[in-house]
């Protein structure tokens, strides 16, 4: 069976400008075969450091008389982890790519980092079809984690790119997995890590759409059609009329500057038992932060579209646990808003009353991000009684200063949340780093007219700590919390990695993906 990915569908509004012309399928095809040495066409295989006399590099090397070997030699290549060698045209190979493994043991990140380089280098190969092969059988349905590995290595966004009539055509065509147990691979590739990596790609099409597109309302849109025909999923979207019933003032104080009205999308996946309190995840959903009255400098503004990555990784997360039937009650929320300046927006020293009653004081109105989040916070605490609940937010520069783009920022008062989502990090590879929430952060956010303000005096203090502290004073006692601070690894600039090429990552996830498959699938609850 072949599996080809459905380009999302254009929005009304760039359907109606015949200027964006329909996207030509800018990826390939992933299948599956029995593992088996091709006598030529394109070929991927794994090396392991010191280039062995053994596996497929080697058959590979005796198919080609040797002259794979004399060019990994000629170019110093030595399979260090990691590392790709692209060779056009060996013997009877158009094209061979040596995908170096190191010494590592092999391990499912192993394996979605090998699947991502092949997938990243078949974007540029004129190839029509790659084959990637690996011998070994040590993981299960490895080929499923390469598939998976290369769906995400080869996600490109070009949808408003015009087709040039006579360019080349590279990255087309298909990509197939030869494995021990091809079938054993393509049953788990269907059944689930499909779903997970369609989710991602969802998510980064989300990120990656410019704010002209995405804003609260086309959120929503693109969110219901991706989730039509699922089972066990409730939407339900609050307006702005609503949200004044429900007295938010918070989320409607960001979006008041916007001609685009806030919403907030909340989604309930119920796999699990029927009596299990859920696991919330929260997303900051600014589609466009200008920073409001408290404007942003131009420099890298235009990034700032990025800034409902929270929301995108929380909705899909949600999607990839509901499309791949995952046995666990989620529910994920999305506070949408556009932070703009005008004369409705909101000003630094306005207090504002939140839905649940608490109020603070607007020191910044670039400080939107913990706005929107609080109300989203409170009414999952009302509507869901979650046992878990975990926000996710490109909330501060200073988590970008102190973490750079290793890790995301953990802030939780729960030890065992926080090791649980360290763990769930280091499987999925999309990392946490645990920072800390000192008391004295209350002081710094007291203000002298409202019960908090929404930051500190001093941005270049603990900014991060503080918008965590100013959260965390809207979870309920009793729900284990922790807060995601994701700034830095929300875009990829300079290096693409394997499986996140430049651009969106739609980090987080597949670290909900993997939290829920670890910690609340084997329990039932
Ligand atoms: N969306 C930004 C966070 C951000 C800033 C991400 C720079 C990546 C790079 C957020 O809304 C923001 O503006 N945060 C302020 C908070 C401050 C005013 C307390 C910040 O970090 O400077
Ligand atoms: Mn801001
Ligand atoms: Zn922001």
């Amino acid at each position: 069976m072949t599996v080809v990915y459905r380009l999302p569908a254009l929005t009304a509004l760039a359907a109606a400008l015949s200027l964006w012309a329909t996207p030509a399928l800018a990826q390939r095809a992933l299948d599956f075969a029995p593992y088996a040495l091709p006598a030529d066409g394109a070929v991927a295989v794994p090396v392991r450091k010191g280039l062995p006399a053994e596996g497929s590099y080697a058959e590979l090397d005796r198919a080609t008389g040797g002259a794979l070997s004399r060019a990994a030699a000629t170019a110093g290549y030595t399979g260090e982890r990691g590392t790709v060698l692209n060779l056009p045209g060996v013997g009877a190979y158009a094209q061979v790519l040596l995908v170096g493994i190191g010494s590592d043991p092999v391990t499912p990140r192993l394996l979605e980092d090998v699947g991502g380089l092949v997938g990243q280098a078949g974007v540029t190969s004129g190839a029509p079809r790659m084959s990637l092969l690996w011998r070994d059988d040590s993981v299960p349905a490895a080929g499923a984690h390469l598939a998976f590995g290369a769906a995400l290595g080869q996600y490109t966004f070009r949808q408003y790119k015009s087709p040039k009539p006579d360019a080349p055509v590279l990255g087309q065509g298909e990509l197939v997995v030869q494995v021990a147990d091809a079938e054993a691979a393509r049953r788990s590739w269907t059944a689930d890590w499909q779903h997970v990596a369609d989710s991602v790609r969802f998510a980064r099409d989300l990120v990656t759409e410019p704010g002209n597109v995405i804003y609260p309302q086309s959120f929503v849109d693109r969110t219901r059609e991706a989730f039509a025909g699922l089972k066990s999923v409730e939407i339900e979207v609050l307006d702005e009329a609503r949200m004044a019933e429900l007295g938010m003032r918070s989320i409607l104080t960001v979006g008041e500057g916007s001609a685009r009205p806030p919403r907030l999308l909340r989604i309930r996946y119920s796999g699990g038992p029927k009596d299990a309190a859920p696991v919330a995840f929260v997303g900051k959903g600014i589609t466009f932060d200008t920073g409001g009255i408290s404007l942003k400098l131009n420099e890298g503004m235009w990034r700032m579209k990025y800034d409902m990555t929270g929301a995108a990784s929380s909705i899909g997360a949600v999607l990839a646990l509901a499309k791949r039937g995952a046995k666990a009650n989620v529910v994920g929320i999305a506070a949408l808003a556009e932070n703009m300046p005008s004369g409705t927006a909101a000003r630094p020293g306005d207090v504002v009353r939140t839905a649940s009653g608490q109020t603070y004081e607007i020191m910044s109105t670039d400080a939107e991000g913990r706005m929107v989040l609080v109300d989203a916070i409170w009414y999952t605490q009302r509507e869901d009684q979650p046992r878990e609940l975990i926000d996710i937010a490109t909330l501060t520069g200073s988590q970008v200063t102190a973490l750079g783009d290793e890790y995301a920022g953990l802030f939780s008062r729960d030890d065992a949340l926080a090791a649980r989502l360290i763990a769930a990090g280091a499987a999925s590879g999309e990392e946490v780093w645990r920072l800390p929430l000192h008391p004295s952060y209350a002081k710094d956010l007291e203000s002298p007219i409202a019960d908090l303000r929404n930051a500190g005096n001093n941005t270049g203090r603990a900014g991060a700590g503080l918008g965590a502290h100013f959260i965390g004073a809207w979870v309920a006692p009793g729900v284990a919390w922790a807060h995601l601070d994701i700034a830095s690894m929300a875009w990829r600039d300079d290096a693409p990695l394997p499986t996140t090429p430049l651009g969106a990552t739609a980090y987080g996830v597949r670290l909900f993906d993997r939290y829920i498959r670890d910690h609340v699938e084997p329990a039932g609850r």
